[in-house]
């Protein structure tokens, strides 16, 4: 409504009330149950954020709208989600979590690469993979001219030929878990993300969206 000298002086001018009696200065109010108006008009707080998680599947673009007509990954939120966009990008091959807010602060922070918030894959590759090669994973190698951050990469499973990992990165460059496997001659053929910090997928089926807990805000305010 006005500032906060400007806000004591409608106070002081008895031109607000809260639940129909004059508003006293300094009083407290309870801002979800307490009725404000000032000269008579209700006072309204600006709208809260929202704040959505989705399991995104692979064959969509993490854009609101693709100039070649490919589905987005908007095509998966419901109706009354507002005003939201993906914070960061997941490949159109690549599938797993994904936030949606329309919270332009958290959305700057949970992206920023000086804040370097981590993010875990599920990497599934054909065939094995060495010491020699996870080492230069974990080490960090050149990828365009600039080397990666160290990361943790972990192997879960080996069988039928085929190799499962879990890799933390805390960087948010082009296709880059599949360029660092490239890197070490290993073809990525699945990709998911499974994390972003401690924010975890959880059972969230393929497709599906829901909102973030409000401890899971919380959390990601921290970050
Ligand atoms: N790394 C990739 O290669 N693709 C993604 O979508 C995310 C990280």
């Amino acid at each position: 409504m006005a500032s906060r000298r400007g806000c004591d002086k409608l106070i002081e001018e008895g031109k607000v009330e809260v639940n129909g009696k004059p508003a006293a200065l300094g009083a407290e109010i309870n801002e979800k149950k307490d009725k404000v108006t000032v000269e008579g008009v209700a006072v309204a707080l600006p709208a809260e954020h929202e704040y959505f998680i989705m399991n995104k599947p692979k064959g969509c673009v993490c854009t609101v709208k693709d100039d070649k007509g490919r589905k987005t990954v908007m095509e998966f939120l419901p109706e009354h989600a507002g005003r939201v966009y993906p914070v960061g990008r997941l490949d159109y091959d690549t599938e797993g979590l994904l936030i949606f807010t329309d919270d332009g602060d958290l959305a700057f922070r949970l992206t920023h690469p000086k804040n370097e918030i981590t993010k875990t894959y599920l990497v599934r590759i054909e065939g094995s993979i060495g010491d020699a090669e996870l080492n230069k994973l974990r080490g960090g190698l050149e990828l365009d001219g600039k080397r990666t951050n160290k990361c943790t990469v972990k192997v879960t499973e080996t069988d039928k030929g085929a190799t499962k990992l879990h890799v933390t990165v805390s960087e948010g460059r082009y296709h880059l878990v599949r360029r660092m496997f490239e890197a070490v001659g290993k073809e990525v053929v699945f990709l998911k993300r499974i994390k972003v910090g401690e924010l975890s997928l959880g059972s969230l089926e393929r497709g599906k969206v829901r909102r973030l807990r409000a401890d899971e805000i919380f959390y990601l305010k921290k970050l």
